[in-house]
């Protein structure tokens, strides 16, 4: 490759989940360190990273497209960007990425983006560099300081899975389990409330599995480190994800009641409603075990809103087996959820098992299941009419005056309102949507 002129502006297209936003925001400070700028709207990058996803469907060759479309733009410019893939694609797919892909300077895996900039001095000297290492957590330490983030910020506790639910790809993108150190999480939250944060969203694959110990040194989980957390002044709310129901421990269902700080808000996928389907994912629990779960946050934290992932079509999957997914929705009555076709991934064992479903089986099922989801959504939020509730402020709406932010139960609601982004604002919820609900304002209490 010949050498490049290096670039002065970046753009981070970050796909996927949360983890993939606070990767990309991470990279985003990185390079800004190095003395990059952020493009502008409607700029074209002189680097753009593709921060992506592997979880489903055709990943790979959103990826190959993504970066043609950006050879295209660039030479029409007269300027082809420099191209660096991150992400879980990079970390599953890295050698063969940059065999098919000349275009690629960069390929970097979700553990080793630290070394972004020494990279860019390569690609910069003409040399293409691969580094999907991943060693335990170095990472973090090497980034820069947060300096200035909106209100609701993403803090990474806990990477990588051990779980193997057959279908995922997870375990093998982003490594093992490895929780960041308390101490370093209580000064990185620290940070972000300095910089701006009222809400902190604690992520990890698996984030119920964090594990440290405190200042004491005193061994605890998740939920020691969400009481800690609280005590930061200026935090208004914590909130975490994602779960699984095998690692929901008895401090973590109780600081529900006890953490003011903590939202009424609950994301524990289930995947399924059938035993055998989930025996088949290796998920570790029975469709009672988990609805008898649910029952104890609820019984800590009455008002709790649930959400949680579904997969249909999984290997083998029968209409009656899809039948009980239903009905695990009807018994939960979900605030909101996700649900996905399943998705062959490439080395999971799901993928070579016998019974692979037709697409439009598939299709079908997925519809009835959304339609039951979008259903039990709005009938959350209508019962959600009349609710006095903290909105905290997170940006402005379409119409001028016009506000958007979230209820404690993860709502979107939007008001008129004088106020700024990161006000906490007391609403009174009225005229609910499926998606969204209008807040009356009573007060406000300034950031
Ligand atoms: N196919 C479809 N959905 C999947 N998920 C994970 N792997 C797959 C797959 N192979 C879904 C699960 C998980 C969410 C993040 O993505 O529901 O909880
Ligand atoms: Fe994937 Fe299962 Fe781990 Fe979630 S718990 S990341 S679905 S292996």
């Amino acid at each position: 490759m010949k050498s490049q002129t290096a670039p002065k502006t970046y753009r981070v297209k970050s796909f996927g989940c949360q983890m993939n936003v606070y990767d990309g925001e991470r990279m985003g400070e990185l390079l800004a360190a190095q003395g990059l700028a952020p493009a502008s709207e409607g700029e074209e990058a002189e680097l753009v990273v593709l921060n992506t996803c592997h979880i489903r469907e055709k990943a790979a060759e959103k990826v190959y497209s993504d970066i043609g479309r950006l050879v295209k733009a660039g030479r029409q410019a007269g300027r082809e960007p420099m191209i660096a893939v991150a992400g879980c694609v990079a970390q599953a797919e890295g050698e063969e990425i940059m065999v098919r892909a000349p275009a690629v300077s960069m390929v970097v895996g979700p553990q080793a983006y630290h070394r972004l900039p020494e990279m860019l001095d390569k690609a910069v000297q003409g040399e293409r560099a691969t580094d999907t290492d991943m060693p335990a957590i170095a990472k973090f330490a090497a980034l820069p300081e947060r300096r200035k983030i909106g209100p609701a910020a993403f803090l990474t506790v806990q990477e990588g899975c051990d779980k193997f639910c057959t279908y995922c790809v997870v375990p093998y993108t982003r490594g093992a389990e490895i929780s960041r150190l308390y101490s370093d999480l209580v000064a990185e939250a620290q940070r972000l409330v300095e910089a701006g944060a009222r809400e902190i969203t604690l992520l990890g694959q698996n984030v119920s599995a964090w594990a440290g110990e405190d200042a004491k040194g005193r061994v605890t989980g998740l939920a020691g480190l969400i009481r800690d957390l609280a005590a930061i002044d200026g935090l208004a709310r914590i909130r975490y994800t994602t779960s699984h129901p095998a690692d929901m421990d008895d401090d973590l269902i109780a600081a529900h009641g006890e953490v003011e700080k903590l939202m009424p808000f609950l994301h524990l996928p289930v995947q399924a409603g059938s035993d055998r389907v989930l025996r088949a994912m290796n998920r570790s629990h029975t469709a009672e075990s988990y609805l008898k779960l649910l029952d104890r946050f609820r019984a800590a934290r009455p008002d709790i809103a649930l959400s949680g992932d579904f997969i249909v079509g999984f290997p083998g999957e029968t209409e009656a087996e899809f039948a009980e997914t239903l009905s695990l929705v009807d018994a939960v009555g979900y605030a909101q959820a996700f649900s996905f076709k399943y998705s062959p991934r490439p080395g999971t064992p799901a993928a070579s098992m016998d019974g692979q479903i037709a697409a439009e089986v598939m299709d079908d099922r997925l519809q009835r299941l959304q339609a039951a989801l979008n259903r039990d959504q709005h009938a959350f939020n209508r019962a959600s009419v009349g609710r006095r509730c903290e909105v905290l402020v997170e940006r402005k709406g379409k119409l001028p005056g016009q506000w958007l932010g979230k209820s404690p139960w993860l709502q979107s609601v939007w008001f008129d309102a004088d106020c700024a982004i990161g006000d906490l604002v007391q609403v009174e919820l009225g005229d609910a949507g499926p998606n969204s609900l209008e807040g009356r304002v009573l007060l406000r209490e300034p950031a």
